[in-house]
């Protein structure tokens, strides 16, 4: 069976941004119902968990062509919400530094103008999914939008970062307001999980 992933913090670390009620539903309900449905499923096709979850996704041709679509949906839910839990942090840790901080001032100029990149991206996000800080096979950072639960490593994008769009993500704190969010994202964003993601990356690949 694939794991639950705890939460490295507590339901209110993020209040008054994120409520209690938000975190705990989103993660005790939604994430982990992902988890519970993918493992089920899996258990139905018989299968042995002999690779990680990163790794299924190359290897969805062992399963029946049917039931291949509802496998990449609940595996992109697992893997998505994990990346976004952990790429929110109440340590402040809010500036990226090291080899990510170049990367970025390399291709946007500076962390401000990238920031503002970041925002227009995810304000243009249509319907429900996500925006992802990607790493690209040259070792460079992409801004990317996909939808639902589609996960980048379908495209070839190494994920290092993930801001959930769905309504659930923010609605019992900020209604419609889903500008607010995505604002406020930039005050409890975790760079130092995510420039430790990017050298692991890069090193890597
Ligand atoms: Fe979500």
């Amino acid at each position: 069976m694939y794991r639950l992933m705890k939460l490295p913090y507590s339901y209110d670390a993020f209040e008054p941004l994120l409520s209690y009620q938000t975190i705990y539903l989103h993660h005790d309900k939604l994430y982990t119902s992902y988890l519970e449905r993918l493992n089920k499923l899996l258990k139905e096709l018989n299968y042995d968990y002999r690779y990680s979850m990163v790794e299924l996704l190359d290897h969805l041709d062992i399963f029946p062509v049917d039931q291949r679509d509802q496998v990449l949906f609940l595996l992109g839910g697992v893997l998505n919400h994990k990346l976004y839990f952990t790429s929110m942090s109440p340590e402040k840790n809010v500036e990226p530094m090291g080899e990510l901080r170049k990367q970025i001032e390399k291709q946007y100029g500076s962390w401000d103008a990238f920031q503002i990149e970041v925002m227009r991206k995810a304000n243009l996000m249509v319907g429900s999914g996500y925006t992802f800080i990607v790493v690209d096979k040259n070792h460079g950072i992409e801004v990317i939008n996909l939808s639902n639960q589609e996960t980048p490593y379908s495209y070839g994008m190494i994920p290092i970062a993930a801001l959930d769009l769905w309504e659930h993500s923010y609605y019992l704190d900020d209604y419609h307001k889903r500008n607010q969010y995505i604002s406020d994202f930039f005050s409890i964003i975790d760079f130092k999980e995510i420039g430790k993601r990017y050298e692991k990356t890069i090193k890597e690949n």
